[in-house]
This record gives structure tokens, sequence and C-alpha cells, in this order.
């Protein structure tokens, strides 16, 4: 027996240390918040993606009485990538949360489901997508790809390859 282990790096910054870039986009995922439609769980979230082409996309979470009819806002913004603007690179996408009934005092980490739908388009445009999510007190956490919110990933080329 082997035993593995695997190193994740991340950054920490303060608000005082982000770029304007980082600042503009980590802002750009709180208005996002305000097209949140989540009369069910009063938990908003927003994602805002920037694009190599400087555009910025913005999704929420749609919520739905039948519960999981509704769709994280991370795929929302980012399907919505994969639709309107296929042949553009992701750089970049921030991530918040808010609600009116409770404190959020961590930083929103994606659930699995969007991890795996955000690597798929890592995967697709063969760079990197960054990562940032929003914490309390302005503090912004920052990963380097979606690989690194995801270790171990179910990644089969071998399903491009069937016909
Ligand atoms: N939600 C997101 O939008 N993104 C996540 O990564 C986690 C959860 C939404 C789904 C649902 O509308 C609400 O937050 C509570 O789970």
């Amino acid at each position: 027996m082997k035993q593995k282990e695997i190193t994740i790096r991340y950054n920490e910054y303060t608000s005082k240390e982000l770029s304007t870039l980082q600042s503009n986009l980590i802002k750009q995922s709180v208005k996002a918040q305000e097209s949140s439609h989540s009369p069910y769980s009063n938990f908003r979230v927003g994602a805002a993606i920037l694009l190599d082409s400087g555009e910025i996309i913005l999704g929420s979470n749609q919520e739905n009485a039948a519960y999981p009819s509704g769709l994280c806002a991370e795929r929302v913004a980012i399907y919505t990538c994969g639709s309107n603007h296929p042949t553009k690179i992701i750089k970049l996408i921030a991530i918040s949360a808010s609600s009116s009934q409770f404190d959020i005092n961590e930083v929103l980490a994606p659930c699995g489901a969007c991890r795996q739908s955000m690597l798929e388009f890592e995967h697709k445009q063969k760079a990197d997508i960054k990562v940032l999510l929003k914490g309390a007190d302005g503090q912004v956490v920052e990963f380097n790809s979606i690989k690194d919110l995801l270790p171990i990933p179910f990644n089969c080329d071998e399903l491009q390859n069937v016909s």
C-alpha cells in the first residue's frame, strides 16, 4: 500500500489586496444576486464570469417549486457562456452569496455539480479558469483552476471516441 497526498494551493486576499479586476468581478457577482429567484431557500447566489473578450456574463440561482428543477448561479452563468459565447475563453468566475434570513460567515464553496459542470468548460477550452469566492468582511479566496476544487475528477476522454 502506498499512501498518497494531494496538496492544493490557493490564495486568500483581504479586500485591500484585491486588484481592480478582481474587486470589480466580485462586485458584479454581488450585483448578479439581484436577479436570484430564491423564495424557497432565501439564499441568493450570484456568479460573474469574465471572458477573454472582456465581456462579463452574470448568473444567479433560479429556484423552482419542484425543488430539483432549480439551478445554481454558477451553472446559469457558465451555460449562458456556452450557449451565447461558445468560442470565447472563460478566464475567471467570481461567486458570492447573501441571505436576508441569516448571516453567511464563510466563503460560498460551489456545490459538487457546479464543480463538475465548470470542469467541463476548462476541459473544452484547454485553459484554466480561476475562481474567486467572496467571504465575510471582504475576504476573498482565489483558486487557480477548477481542477483544484475537484481533485480526482470524472473525466473520460474515451467517451469522445465512441462512434
Ligand atoms: N446554490 C448555488 O446557486 N450555488 C451553489 O454552489 C450552491 C447552492 C443555490 C441553490 C439553491 O437555490 C440555494 O443556493 C440553496 O441551496
